[in-house]
């Protein structure tokens, strides 16, 4: 099983954003879309064998983390209005329950942040992507069939308190290589990796 863990610093736990403005209404959930569309989707196909979780962090108030499997999805289009009228959608939806609450299948939703993720990833290895890190292609532990979970930040990249949340849980640091990326980037450079290992 492939993760991948979108942190959304700014991101808004909230429905009410446009889709003719995504970027300044919603706390740039098109990044995270972006990443979505790039970690969950294949030409004309979506990855069965992964996960993808939006941590929406932007509001004090209220977070949120939006769950989109791909062994389940149905219907989900490459364009970012279309994902960002799922996302909408499911933030539509009340959590009325612990965990994740199913929106249609495929797309679940809770409330909370990274503590309701950490549940889901009790079984992953867990690699945080940053420049500067050992280089992915030189990682000889990372196992292409294991179940892996990658946590890439927003455009603002992951706070060193979210980066310290992951390392105590054994997070390995991993670079796609040395330039800063675009998050969606990074997400495509790890899943070609593992598609390439995967054979
Ligand atoms: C647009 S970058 C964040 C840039 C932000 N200004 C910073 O300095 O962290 C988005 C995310 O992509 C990941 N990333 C960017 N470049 C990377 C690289 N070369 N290797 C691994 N991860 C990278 C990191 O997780 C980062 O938080």
């Amino acid at each position: 099983m492939r993760r991948f863990v979108l942190v959304g610093e700014k991101a808004r736990a909230s429905a009410d954003f446009l889709l003719v403005d995504i970027p300044s209404t919603s706390g740039r959930l098109d990044v995270l879309l972006r990443a979505l569309r790039a970690g969950l989707l294949v030409s004309h196909g979506v990855r069965t064998d992964t996960l993808v979780y939006l941590l929406l962090l932007g509001d004090p108030e209220r977070k949120r983390t939006l769950r989109i499997e791909g062994a389940a999805a149905r219907y989900l289009r490459p364009d970012e209005r279309s994902l960002a009228t799922t996302a909408k959608k499911a933030l539509n939806t009340p959590c009325d329950q612990a965990g994740f609450t199913p929106v249609r299948p495929g797309i679940a939703v809770a409330d909370g942040g990274i503590d309701v993720l950490l549940p889901e990833l009790a079984g992953s290895a867990l690699y945080l992507l940053e420049p500067n890190a050992p280089d992915i292609r030189a990682c000889s532990q990372l196992d292409a069939a294991a179940d892996n979970a990658f946590i890439v930040g927003d455009h603002l990249g992951l706070t060193e308190p979210v980066r310290q949340v992951f390392f105590a849980l054994g997070a390995q640091p991993i670079s796609v290589g040395p330039r800063a990326l675009h998050s969606e980037d990074v997400i495509a450079i790890v899943a070609n990796e593992l598609d390439r290992r995967s054979g």
